[in-house]
């Protein structure tokens, strides 16, 4: 590509939009039973306007440190030296790590490299990715086995913001004993790569200890808003994505987020619209891309929404058990699997299509088969045109049976709509908490079971939980059929 090519892809790229489509959630489309009507609207407005103005507030007293993610110029310095450095030595990169230090790595690599990335070296633009956030010990040993040999071109992420996770310390642990034996001492700065908390955790401590090199997740960012931090840019950066435009894309959206006006303001209503639906009994919320490159964008999502809006205590301390369940689905794939449910099951959902409306690639479908004329329907059509339609035909089947549907569209999926989709549902999240009245920002239910598996791994100091978990979890025979 010249420069003026260059040029131009960038503008083309800066002028793609991801938009949030909301009319066919409303009373005059699906009815007054189950849509929301005018007078509930103004009313949601009126609710969700001050809260806008509160989150823009925290922003500046630096409580939600996320927001300025997309800002930090001196991060983006630090993931491309470091990519600088490795990347011509560095054919396949392993990120090790969990929850939000890993889903977000998933679904920028899926969203924006192609499908064959890691098989084809012609479409390769940077470091093979693989990314471990499970301990699956037949999965994690034949990918070792594999790897055992690739060794010398290979270089491990491990990403831990506490950097006491078992799953992630238990994965280092064991790279660390491999490395250690197959090279010199130089083997660990050379083959291990730790993004955690600047300053505190056992990671950092082991980082310093054996000299590694090092990149940092930043101080109250929670894993779950970390993926335009180090922690999503540097694997995004090794395998040629446009980092520079996904933060462009994410500053963007930071511009139409902030608006105090409601109706200006996507994520006010994707949020408002949520709040209202999970309070008129639609407690569950699909998710469900047409777009294959969009799939673990729904992972990322289900996170995000599960971990930051499921609470038990709200912020007067009263107890709520609040939280809408976050479910995926895939177009077209799930119209062979969830549709029936979906249309005759209880209307208890709020689906949330993401739609594309240019693949930039495209393929012609064939001329139907002598003996089934009855498929030329289909003949000469592009296969977007179907997929498109297909989208359309789910939402007016869902419409007809009254099931409220939102959609996100993308002018395209590129680096710099995928950062305005990321950082709008960030702010969302933040903006249904305020609904909701609870801390999106803390996970306190997921600590018990971080607490067992230290007691029942034989952690110091948890031995009488250790005891207490064992009884109540033996397997009693009454009941074993
Ligand atoms: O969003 C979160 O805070 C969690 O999902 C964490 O990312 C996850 O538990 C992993 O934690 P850590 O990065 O400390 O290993």
């Amino acid at each position: 590509m010249d420069n003026h090519n260059i040029h131009k892809g960038i503008e083309t790229m800066n002028q793609s939009k991801v938009k949030l489509y909301y009319k066919n959630t409303v009373a005059g489309v699906i009815g007054s039973e189950h849509g929301i009507t005018n007078k509930q609207l103004k009313d949601l407005a009126k609710k969700t306007e001050p809260l806008i103005s509160k989150l823009n507030n925290e922003r500046r007293e630096g409580i939600t440190p996320y927001r300025d993610l997309p800002f930090k110029k001196e991060t983006v310095q630090q993931v491309k030296k470091l990519v600088a450095e490795v990347k011509d030595v560095c054919e396949n990169l392993v990120v090790l790590g969990i929850g939000g230090s890993a889903l977000g790595n998933i679904a920028l690599q899926t969203a924006l490299n192609p499908y064959m990335y890691n098989l084809d070296d012609g479409q390769r633009t940077g470091s093979r990715l693989f990314v471990f956030d499970n301990v699956d010990p037949a999965q994690f040993k034949k990918f070792l086995d594999w790897i055992d040999d690739k060794l010398d071109k290979t270089i491990f992420n491990v990403i831990s913001k506490s950097g006491r996770t078992a799953e992630t310390a238990a994965q280092l642990m064991i790279i660390h004993k491999i490395i250690s034996e197959k090279f010199d001492s130089g083997g660990l700065r050379d083959h291990i790569i730790a993004t955690t908390d600047s300053k505190e955790g056992i990671l950092r401590q082991f980082a310093s200890e054996v000299n590694l090199r090092t990149l940092e997740v930043p101080d109250g960012v929670g894993g779950r808003f970390s993926v335009l931090s180090a922690v999503g840019l540097f694997s995004a950066a090794m395998c040629g994505i446009d980092i520079d435009s996904l933060l462009a894309g994410a500053r963007d959206m930071d511009e139409k987020v902030s608006r105090t006006d409601f109706h200006e303001n996507p994520a006010a209503i994707n949020a408002a619209i949520n709040y209202h639906f999970y309070n008129h009994s639609k407690k569950n919320s699909v998710i469900m891309p047409y777009c294959y490159a969009l799939k673990d964008m729904a992972d990322w999502y289900r996170q995000l929404w599960a971990e930051s809006l499921g609470k038990k205590m709200d912020l007067n301390g009263s107890e709520v058990w609040i939280g809408p369940t976050p479910i995926k689905a895939l177009g077209v794939t799930d119209q062979h699997s969830q549709v029936q449910l979906y249309r005759e099951g209880p209307n208890d959902k709020l689906f949330t299509f993401l739609e594309v409306k240019d693949f930039n690639s495209d393929i012609k479908i064939g001329p139907p088969p002598d003996c089934a004329p009855e498929l030329g329907f289909l003949a000469g059509k592009q296969l977007s045109e179907l997929f498109n339609d297909e989208k359309k035909a789910t939402e007016y089947a869902l419409l007809e049976s009254k099931r409220p549907c939102l959609t996100v569209l993308f002018d395209e999926v590129n680096a710099y709509t995928v950062g305005q989709f990321i950082y709008l549902f960030e702010v969302t999240t933040s903006l249904t908490g305020a609904l909701f009245n609870i801390n999106p920002y803390d996970q306190p239910a997921v600590e018990l079971g971080k607490e067992a598996t230290f007691a029942l791994m034989g952690k110091d100091g948890y031995e009488d939980l250790t005891k207490e978990i064992r009884s109540k979890t033996k397997i009693d025979e009454d009941y074993l059929v």
